[in-house]
């Protein structure tokens, strides 16, 4: 990865700050600030983080203007299991974001393909992206980009495999989780001018390994990553348990 900044914290909680405080300073520089905002447990966290530097006054996200990664086809707001209303349960709730300034992929579009464009052209004429969150999946997937797609891809559906949807089951009641997924691509990901990957758990010890050690191909989406010139993956112990040497040179931050 070309200048790769690591910082390997002890514990989940401590990632979320992590992440919290770059986040602050990318706010505090550009107050109308473009993000792209990820789902999944990993998030969890850090939106208690933000909601609470927001209640105490740390974080404005008046003017922030936020574009989440990816949503389910078919789903709408109302959906159990719909990232739109994750979103509005963890997130959006919680904080001063305006309603306006939150984008996220309608599912329920009939023309998919135009919703694709439309979004792709939201993000353009936002400026872009400042600053792209990312959780990571054990395949390697990012957003909902699954191995094997390109890296130039812009917003697009896609067929979700087997192993993602049995990771994604906890968030729908009745275990039926869609086939089909709209995402941002991988191109529009690396075209943010600064991206932060967090990862926590065990689980994601292995794909981590991958991310740093393997071949940059598209067969591992997240490999893409090490041609983007200012990523910040942010682990906690347990995910970086399994990279070479998580002391020696990694930046590694005391928090
Ligand atoms: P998770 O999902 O945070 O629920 O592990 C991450 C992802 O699939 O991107």
């Amino acid at each position: 990865m070309p200048n790769p900044a690591l910082s390997i914290v002890e514990d989940a909680p401590r990632a979320a700050r992590v992440v919290a405080d770059l986040l602050e300073n990318v706010i505090r520089s550009r107050p109308d600030a473009v993000l792209a905002l990820p789902t999944g447990r990993t998030p969890l966290r850090l939106y208690d983080e933000l909601a609470e530097r927001n209640r105490v006054g740390r974080i404005d996200f008046h003017r922030v203007r936020t574009f989440n990664l990816d949503e389910w086809v078919g789903a709408n707001r109302d959906s159990a299991g719909s990232y739109a209303r994750f979103m509005d349960e963890h997130f959006f709730s919680r904080v001063n974001l305006q309603p306006r300034n939150c984008q996220i992929p309608d599912g329920s579009r009939s023309d998919l393909g135009a919703e694709c464009a439309r979004y792709e052209r939201l993000i353009r004429e936002a400026g872009g992206i400042d600053l792209a969150i990312l959780g990571i999946g054990r395949n390697g997937h990012i957003g909902f980009n699954e191995p094997g797609t390109p890296f130039d891809s812009r917003t697009h559906v896609v067929e979700v495999t087997a192993e993602t949807r049995l990771a994604n089951r906890w968030s729908f009641p009745d275990g039926r989780v869609p086939t089909r997924a709209m995402t941002v691509g991988i191109g529009t990901i690396l075209d943010a001018r600064q991206i932060v990957l967090l990862a926590t758990g065990g689980a994601k010890a292995n794909v981590l390994r991958c991310l740093l050690e393997d071949p940059i191909d598209p067969s591992f989406p997240a490999s893409a990553l090490r041609l983007h010139p200012c990523v910040h993956l942010v682990a906690d112990s347990l995910a970086a348990a399994r990279l070479a040497q998580p002391a020696a040179d990694s930046g590694r931050s005391p928090r």
